[in-house]
């Protein structure tokens, strides 16, 4: 249970808010490379509260600016671009990548002499088809981490693509440390609905356990004849990685987020094969029926009426918190502690400040049994075990046989 005001603390993403600054020090996914092929292409980016316009300019570049024209308003979405700069359609007012206003036609010479900063314009980062933006102040810019899943060529990407969630981020991202919700909300319901369950997540259930490592939190599990796994990362602040997927939690403002899910299949052959250059972007099922109820019959459809219908915001000041939720109270944890961090002035966990790591290869916190919601990865063969993973700070739970049986 958290009171009212550190809900807010929290959950509250626009400019200047203390997590809204906490947010800005990470890149987040903005668009698919696919979506701006041309040079003159042009994007509306809405993310954390700031409305922006993305830009394909010159040499291949992007710009990222913000949508309004300071002159008098108008979208700069409509503007021309010329060279590295976009010029705004309406009086023809011209921005560069710094987001100075380099020539303001019909105005005066000494008008015209005066380059100011008029915009936002923020730095981005193209990879493996997604753009990335950074929204944080320049001297703290973290190095882009080249995710592995990003960046493997052994093996071909595409991006699965749904309606954004009408609720909070935070409410979508502890669903990535609630270990229990997948008995009920995924293998009962889909053993309700008669559809195949391959995912082995409605197992008895014997323990779970929860420790921070280098980006976000580990979880572990041991399912009754399975025995122990671990894996399926919290990555701080917004992501979670399974074995071949990796899904953004795109805070767009306080009440809509975005999933940004990023699928790998690996080559089976073990030979390597170049991934392809453009992945696809493929549609989800629709989650909810014509009469806005959820179908229920997909993971996405199912995690997507737990966290919307508690709310546009869940008022954490009426919980009943249990056991169970310990991976939910340490990711609020951290944030608040992060949030500390960057107020006393300094660089918050999960991140790669100078030179850009070749690769993030987040596989390595993975192994023994993986009940999957994704594809295997055959080329990947972990030699830690768990005592490499896990020390005294893992916080680890039996559940009584009582408990563990699905109803
Ligand atoms: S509103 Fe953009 S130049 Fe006038
Ligand atoms: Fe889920």
């Amino acid at each position: 249970m958290l009171d009212q005001t550190t809900n807010d603390l929290l959950t509250h993403v626009g400019p200047n808010t203390p997590c809204g600054n906490l947010l800005r020090r990470y890149w987040h996914p903005v668009g698919y490379s696919s979506e701006l092929t041309g040079l003159g292409r042009t994007k509306r980016v809405r993310i954390l509260g700031e409305d922006l316009v993305l830009a394909r300019i010159g040499s291949g570049a992007l710009l990222l600016v913000q949508e309004r024209c300071p002159h008098r308003g108008a979208s700069l979405l409509y503007g021309f671009v010329e060279g590295t700069n976009i010029r705004c359609a309406y009086h023809g007012w011209l921005y560069n990548q710094a987001g100075e206003c380099i020539e303001r036609p019909f105005e005066s010479e000494k008008a015209n002499r005066i380059c100011k900063k008029m915009i936002e314009s923020y730095p981005t980062h193209e990879c493996g088809g997604l753009i990335f933006a950074y929204l944080g102040p320049a001297v703290d810019q973290p190095a882009f981490p080249n995710w592995d899943i990003l960046i493997r060529q052994d093996g071909v990407r595409h991006f699965e693509v749904q309606d954004d969630l009408a609720c909070n981020w935070l409410q979508m991202q502890e669903n990535a440390v609630d270990v229990t919700h997948t008995y009920y909300l995924h293998s009962k319901y889909f053993e309700q609905l008669g559809l195949n369950d391959g995912s082995g997540f409605g197992k008895p259930f014997k323990r779970f356990g929860f420790q921070r490592f280098d980006w976000g939190i580990v979880k572990s599990w041991e399912y009754e004849e399975m025995g122990r796994g671990w894996g399926n990362l919290m990555v701080f602040p917004n992501m979670l990685r399974i074995m071949t997927e990796m899904h953004w939690r795109v805070p767009i403002d306080d009440t809509t987020t975005r999933i940004v899910w990023v699928s790998f299949t690996p080559s089976t052959d073990g030979k390597p094969m170049l991934a392809n250059e453009e992945p696809k972007i493929v549609q989800q099922p629709k989650r909810k029926d014509e009469t806005d109820r959820y179908l229920m019959d997909t993971f996405m459809s199912q995690d997507a009426m737990a966290v919307e219908t508690q709310g546009l915001i869940l008022d954490r000041s009426k919980e009943n918190l249990g056991v169970s939720d310990r991976g939910v109270v340490m990711l609020r944890q951290m944030l608040l502690e992060q949030i500390k961090v960057v107020q006393a002035g300094g660089r918050p966990i999960a991140n790669v400040y100078g030179a850009e790591p070749e690769m993030t290869d987040l596989r390595q916190w993975m192994g023994g049994y993986l009940p999957m919601s994704c594809q295997p990865d055959p080329t990947f063969h972990q030699t830690r075990e768990f005592k490499d993973i896990f020390d005294d700070t893992h916080k680890e739970y039996e559940i009584p046989a009582s408990s563990s049986v699905m109803r």
